[in-house]
C-alpha cells in the first residue's frame, strides 16, 4: 500500500468534513431506499459515514479504502454489520455485478485522470445489470452567489490545503470539466440526485446496463485518458 496521505486529517474527519457533507449523504441515502438496494458498496469510503447513514437491518454494506487510519475510524464509529477493506478502489477486487449500487464520494477529483478512471470503471464493473454507481464530486460552479461563494472561494482553499498533489488533481478536474465533464467524456447519462452548494458539487446516479463495461470499453476508456485526441468509450 502506498504512503497513508490521509493519516492526520483521520482523526479529525468526522468532525470536520463529514458534517458538511451530510446534505449529500442524506440524499445519497435517501436515493438507495427509494431504489430498493441492499448491497452496496462505498468506494474510497473514509470514515464510512455515508455506509452509517444507511445501516439497517437487511442492508449487506461494505466500505473499501486505501488508508488504514481512515478505516480504523471508520470502525470504531460502525456497527459490525459493517464490513471494511484495506483495499485499492484501482484494482479489481470483487467479482463483477456484485453489489446493487456502488457509491464513490469525493474521491474522484483529487486523483490523476488515468486513477480516476480505474476507479470509475472498476466501481461500475462491480454493480449487477440494473444497479447505480452513485457519483458525488465537485462540478462546475453556478454563476449565482452561492456557486461563487462555495466553487470559487471555500472550495478551492480547502483543496489548496489538502496538500500539493491533492490540489493539483483538483486543478485538473476542474480544467477537465469536473464531474459535468468527466461523465460527457464517458458518453454516459445520469440522472441527477442532488446539486447543492450553489450547484459546486453534483451528486448522480449512473445507471448500470447488462454486459457493464466490456474490455474493449475499458481500454477505450484508458486509451483516451492517456490521449483525449482517442475517442471516448461508452461506459
Ligand atoms: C476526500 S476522502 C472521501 C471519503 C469519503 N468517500 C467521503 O465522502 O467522505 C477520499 C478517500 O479516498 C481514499 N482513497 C484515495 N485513493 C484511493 C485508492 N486508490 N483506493 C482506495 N481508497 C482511496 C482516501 O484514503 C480517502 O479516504
Amino acid at each position: 500500500m502506498p504512503l497513508d496521505h490521509y493519516r492526520s486529517i483521520a482523526p479529525l474527519y468526522d468532525r470536520v468534513v463529514s458534517p458538511l457533507l451530510q446534505p449529500v449523504r442524506r440524499d445519497i441515502a435517501a436515493y438507495i431506499r427509494f431504489k430498493g438496494y441492499r448491497r452496496v458498496i462505498d468506494v474510497c469510503c473514509g470514515t464510512g459515514d455515508q455506509l452509517r447513514l444507511l445501516d439497517a437491518p437487511g442492508m449487506e454494506l461494505c466500505g473499501i479504502d486505501n488508508s488504514l487510519a481512515m478505516l480504523e475510524q471508520a470502525q470504531k464509529s460502525s456497527s459490525e454489520t459493517i464490513s471494511y477493506h484495506l483495499l485499492d478502489s484501482e484494482q479489481a477486487t470483487f467479482a463483477p455485478g456484485t453489489f446493487d449500487c456502488a457509491i464513490v464520494s469525493f474521491s474522484l477529483h483529487e486523483k490523476h485522470p488515468t486513477a480516476a478512471l480505474a476507479v470509475y470503471a472498476n466501481s461500475r464493473r462491480m454493480v449487477r445489470p440494473g444497479g447505480s454507481l452513485i457519483l458525488a464530486d465537485f462540478s462546475r460552479p453556478s454563476a449565482t452567489p452561492g456557486g461563487i461563494l462555495y466553487g470559487r472561494i471555500a472550495i478551492p482553499l480547502v483543496e489548496r490545503l489538502a496538500g500539493r498533489d491533492h490540489y493539483a488533481g483538483y486543478r485538473l478536474w476542474m480544467k477537465h470539466g469536473a464531474l459535468e465533464g468527466f461523465l460527457d467524456s464517458r458518453q454516459v447519462a445520469s440522472d441527477i440526485i442532488c446539486q447543492p452548494f450553489g450547484r459546486s458539487v453534483l451528486c448522480c446516479a449512473v445507471a448500470v446496463t447488462a454486459g457493464g463495461l466490456s474490455l474493449s470499453n475499458s481500454l477505450a476508456l484508458l486509451s483516451h485518458a492517456l490521449n483525449p485526441a482517442n475517442p471516448p468509450a461508452n461506459g
